[in-house]
């Protein structure tokens, strides 16, 4: 059965947090209550403060615990690459220790995290008050579909807004041989330097109407390129046969990336940024794209592949089902009160 044209681009991993609320008010919302209460046996939790560079490594050590703990980043790669930046806090702890730590983003977007030892001791709510009366918080993302967040979110009225699932594939030698072709006239080649704004325009027009990834522009490319991930030969750009970029298949190799296998955690690339242009959609060409990163990363030596894909975009959902993908967790979006 043909692939449904365009394939509807999977949200990068760098949009898994951020996104403007629909549909709330400008007017002051009201603080969600701190529960101040010391839980027996346990120190009175240290109040929320600002962070700043100097907490980057105290930051760093409770994201690693927290990933351990909890099997999963707690914070998305946009949050990852400004800690301590913005309207950034941390709830100290003894040793220099990090207790806690959240953010809220320019635009309204809050990510946190509480310490794995450390929480059911009302750290997580007195952070997300703080937050909230200190930034324009609007919404938040729990990532993984972990039942505390669940949980927390219940807790403090929070409404579901959007759910992003993490897909999975294994990638094994007859991916690496697969020969893909593409229609006559198209080439398919690494990114060179100096094709930034072919490849910005490109992707402003293919997610003109996405949250978050139509938003990139070159100061957050140029960002992401200096990431130590970044690979040109990871960015696979296709020139049609006019001569002009038809779409580009960003693949993502990030060293410490990995899924869950049958015999533990397994590496994994990733499908970063897939990207038809409008006028080349219709043609027949976002299976192809797709299908020549999956040979990329197989050649790579990956032995899995994931994605991030909106749970209501049922066409891609279907498409990437029928490349034999499977859902593995699931982000969640929710508006705060
Ligand atoms: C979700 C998270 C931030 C909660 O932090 P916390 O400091 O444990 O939260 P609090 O102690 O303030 O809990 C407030 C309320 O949330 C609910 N809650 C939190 N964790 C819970 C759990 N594991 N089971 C049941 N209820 C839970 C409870 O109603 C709790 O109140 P109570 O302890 O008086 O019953 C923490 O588990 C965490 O860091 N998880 C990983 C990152 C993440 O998911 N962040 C997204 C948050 S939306």
């Amino acid at each position: 059965m043909p692939e449904p044209d365009p394939l509807p681009a999977p949200a990068p991993r760098a949009a898994a947090g951020a996104a403007h609320a629909n549909g709330h008010p400008d007017t002051p919302r009201p603080v969600p209550t701190l529960p101040d209460h010391p839980r027996p046996g346990h120190p009175r939790p240290a109040r929320p403060r600002r962070a700043g560079p100097d907490d980057v490594n105290a930051v760093r050590a409770l994201l690693t615990r927290a990933r351990h703990a909890d099997g999963i980043d707690p914070l998305s790669e946009r949050f990852r690459m400004r800690l301590g930046e913005a309207t950034a806090a941390v709830v100290p702890a003894r040793g220099g220790e990090c207790a806690a730590y959240g953010a809220v983003l320019d635009d309204g977007t809050v990510e946190l995290v509480v310490d794995s030892g450390r929480r059911r001791r009302g750290i997580g709510s007195a952070l997300l008050t703080h937050l909230v009366a200190n930034g324009e918080a609007r919404t938040i993302w729990a990532h993984g579909d972990l039942t505390p967040a669940h949980a927390f979110a219940a807790r403090h009225g929070l409404r579901r807004l959007r759910t992003l699932h993490l897909l999975s594939r294994p990638l094994g030698p007859t991916d690496a041989g697969a020969d893909v072709a593409f229609p006559t006239g198209y080439t398919l080649r690494p990114f060179r330097p100096g094709e930034e704004d072919a490849w910005l325009g490109v992707n402003a027009a293919a997610f003109a109407r996405h949250p978050e990834q139509g938003r990139v522009d070159r100061r957050a490319l140029d960002a992401l390129m200096r990431e130590p991930w970044f690979d040109p030969a990871d960015l696979l750009l296709l020139w049609g046969p006019e001569g002009d970029l038809a779409g580009s298949h960003w693949t993502k190799i990030d060293p410490g990336a990995t899924v869950p296998g049958p015999d533990g955690p397994v590496p994994t690339g990733e499908v970063y940024v897939l990207a038809v242009a409008p006028a080349h959609q219709g043609r027949g060409l976002s299976g192809p794209l797709t299908r020549a990163g999956m040979t990329h990363l197989a050649r790579r030596g990956l032995p899995a592949v994931i994605l991030y894909v909106d749970a209501d975009n049922a066409p891609a959902m279907a498409t990437y089902r029928r490349l034999g993908f499977a859902s593995i967790s699931a982000d969640t979006q929710y508006a705060l009160p």
